[in-house]
């Protein structure tokens, strides 16, 4: 599966996959180009258009995957597991020791990708999702803490 990195402005097609991954549009405005210009934006199809598409910033040690989100038409045909394994490979390359991801504890089907591609649990961050300003219900669930997720490289 191609993966090619972006660097164009974000689009409608962009902002409709990363608030479906983050609803917090201020939160997504914040870790994206321009307000961050370090951040990398990686898709699957058509750049302007993509299928899939993550948003992958620096952090002490390596780089964290901010955002992750397939088109639902488009899910488990394994974009997603396309994408975070192109991030690691990059994220070797570029001399890190360490790839991060994070998700609500309620994502039960996230945390198993995640988990399937050598991502270990290495912490919660309680009360993470209490900041947002709209409560998130996540399979029957509030949504509320945060799990990290890290590859050692
Ligand atoms: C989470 C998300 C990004 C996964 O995207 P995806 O492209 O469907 O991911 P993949 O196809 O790589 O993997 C999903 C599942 O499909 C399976 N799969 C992969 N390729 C497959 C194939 N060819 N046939 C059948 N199943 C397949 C994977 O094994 C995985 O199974 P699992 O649920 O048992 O772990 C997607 O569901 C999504 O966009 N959700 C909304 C946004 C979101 O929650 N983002 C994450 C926030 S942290």
């Amino acid at each position: 599966m191609n993966v090619s990195e972006y660097h164009g402005a974000l689009r409608r097609a962009h902002w409709e996959l990363l608030l479906d991954a983050d609803p917090w549009f201020e939160a997504v405005l914040a870790y994206t180009p321009p307000q961050l210009p370090e951040a990398r934006l990686f898709t699957i199809g058509n750049e302007k258009k993509p299928y899939a598409m993550c948003v992958v910033i620096p952090i002490e040690g390596g780089f964290e995957i901010k955002n992750i989100a397939t088109q639902i038409i488009m899910r488990r045909q394994g974009m997603a597991s396309a994408l975070i394994n192109h991030v690691v490979d990059w994220a070797r390359g570029q001399g890190a020791e360490m790839v991060e991801i994070g998700t609500a504890t309620t994502g039960h089907q996230q945390i198993r990708l995640y988990q399937k591609l050598g991502f270990k649990k290495d912490g919660i961050l309680r009360g993470y999702f209490a900041q947002y300003p709209e409560p998130i219900i996540e399979n029957g669930q509030l949504v509320r803490d945060m799990v990290m997720l890290r590859m050692k490289l």
